[in-house]
């Protein structure tokens, strides 16, 4: 069988991010069964309804089309005030456009958050979710990846807590199946 396709992406840009760590850690830990591809939204300029014509920007094109091509989506979210990030958004604002959602509809998604807080960002994930239900994209809920005190869990830009460590194997393992579930 063919590997399924994940496209990971971090809603925050700081060159340190834990988040951005998780998803770089996702990637070391996949299993062979699937082949993940990490997008930076760097690039993803603020949302602008009078730049949706003739073409949108040319970063957003490039999200759209990568999003398109994937079999699903790996978030890592940040937690700013008991919500998910502007960035992230942001970015999925412009994945929504102008069609209402369309290559967001159905895509199987899984949700990763890390925090310095106790909470690992579980509120971004719950606020997060409400939004994907929208399209409605099909979120895994379980397990459930939210790194709490992630200042304690890396080694530069390696996740060393064992604890994460297997749940983010474990989740990535059932997503497989997730995935395939709906092709
Ligand atoms: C505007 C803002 C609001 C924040 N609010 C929360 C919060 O509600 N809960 C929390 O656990 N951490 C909060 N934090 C701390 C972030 O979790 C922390 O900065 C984290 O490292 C951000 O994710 P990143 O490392 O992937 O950039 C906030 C940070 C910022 C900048």
């Amino acid at each position: 069988m063919d590997p399924v396709k994940i496209l990971a992406f971090a809603g925050s840009l700081r060159a340190g991010s834990f988040n951005r760590k998780l998803i770089l850690n996702s990637q070391r830990l996949a299993p062979e069964s699937m082949e993940m591809e990490i997008f930076a939204l760097d690039d993803i300029p603020l949302y602008h309804g009078d730049r949706e014509e003739p073409e949108m920007p040319a970063p957003v094109v490039d999200f759209k089309r990568r999003i398109e091509a994937a079999d699903g989506l790996l978030i890592a979210t940040p937690e700013y005030n008991f919500s998910f990030p502007g960035v992230l958004k942001n970015a999925i604002d412009w994945a929504s456009r102008p069609d209402g959602g369309r290559i967001l509809a159905g895509k199987p998604v899984a949700l990763q958050s890390a925090s310095p807080g106790w909470a690992g960002g579980l509120r971004a994930q719950l606020h997060l979710r409400q939004v994907l239900h929208f399209f409605p994209m099909r979120v895994q809920f379980f397990p459930e990846v939210c790194v709490g005190q992630a200042h304690h869990k890396f080694d530069g830009d390696t996740l060393t807590d064992p604890l994460a460590i297997e749940n983010i194997t474990k989740q990535l393992t059932v997503f497989v199946d997730f995935v395939r579930q709906g092709r």
